[in-house]
């Protein structure tokens, strides 16, 4: 495995000029990040060794490295989720690959169902902490060493310096966040009412498919993380209504522009 990240990453590293300090997972209400970056290199997935390839077609799947607010970034367009058949390494690949190229911080985002009954249709979620639900770990197996310990340590796994610069940016421009515990599943069913009631109980305030594995790889290699969750549908009794993917991407849709705008800021005053 190290051989094939490093491999991976000489390719990129032989292709770009500058090292991205910052690695952004384009997920659910960022994909509009892609418009504001002043891209230098665009590199297509299939052409990186041993990269993990998108298997949906017509789904983007490229690296993008350029400047976003004065930060070098690479953005992530096209993630890879565990549901899809992917094993835990290959979901965790690209985010070992941003790291190996420089980037010492993690943004990324979902789409995900609200089980907190204050929670509405379309609000904005911060992630503050996160509990893994998923059936494997990432970090099973034989150690990297190169990249991190064999026991990390998970007492912050967002950085609550960069949760607080989030919510004064948010503040300031009036945009409503919440902040909360994210609860990550394999999928790709979506929640039964039991389950919804479970995952509140242990004491998530959403629940979503994606992002825990990347943020346990990311903070094996001691990247500092920020996350952020758009609420697409309810997991709150009396509130459960039939979800659909459609549905999902409708809201996440909406919600877009306000997600994107708190992350550009957000960028800007990272230190
Ligand atoms: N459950 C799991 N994943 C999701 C949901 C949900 O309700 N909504 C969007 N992604």
């Amino acid at each position: 495995m190290w051989n094939q990240l490093k491999e991976a990453s000489d390719f990129i590293a032989d292709r770009i000029e500058k090292q991205p300090e910052i690695g952004i997972v384009l997920g659910t209400g960022l994909g509009g990040l892609a418009d504001k970056v002043k891209a230098d290199h665009v590199i297509e997935y299939s052409e990186i060794p041993h990269f993990p390839q998108s298997t949906v077609e017509g789904h983007d799947g490229k690296l993008i490295f350029g400047e976003i607010n004065g930060k070098r970034v690479v953005l992530m367009k096209g993630r890879f989720h565990y549901y899809e058949g992917y094993s835990m390494q290959q979901v965790v690949f690209p985010i070992r690959v941003m790291h190996l190229l420089g980037a010492s911080n993690l943004i990324v985002s979902n789409a995900s169902g609200g089980v907190n009954p204050e929670f509405e249709v379309g609000d904005i979620m911060l992630i503050q902490d996160q509990i893994n639900l998923q059936p494997d770990n990432p970090l099973r197996g034989p150690n990297l060493d190169q990249l991190g310990p064999r026991f990390p340590d998970m007492s912050e796994p967002y950085d609550l310096r960069l949760l607080a610069l989030a919510e004064e940016v948010a503040i300031q421009k009036g945009i409503k966040v919440h902040k909360g515990v994210y609860a990550s599943v394999s999928g790709p069913n979506f929640e039964t009412p039991a389950e919804y009631g479970y995952i509140s109980r242990i004491g998530a305030d959403a629940v979503g498919m994606s992002t825990a594995p990347e943020v346990m790889a990311a903070r094996h290699m001691g990247m500092r993380c920020f996350g952020v969750s758009v609420i697409t549908d309810l997991g709150v009794e009396g509130k459960i209504e039939v979800v659909t993917h459609e549905e999902v991407q409708k809201v996440a849709q909406k919600a877009e522009e306000l997600v994107s705008d708190v992350v550009l800021e957000l960028i800007g005053k990272w230190e």
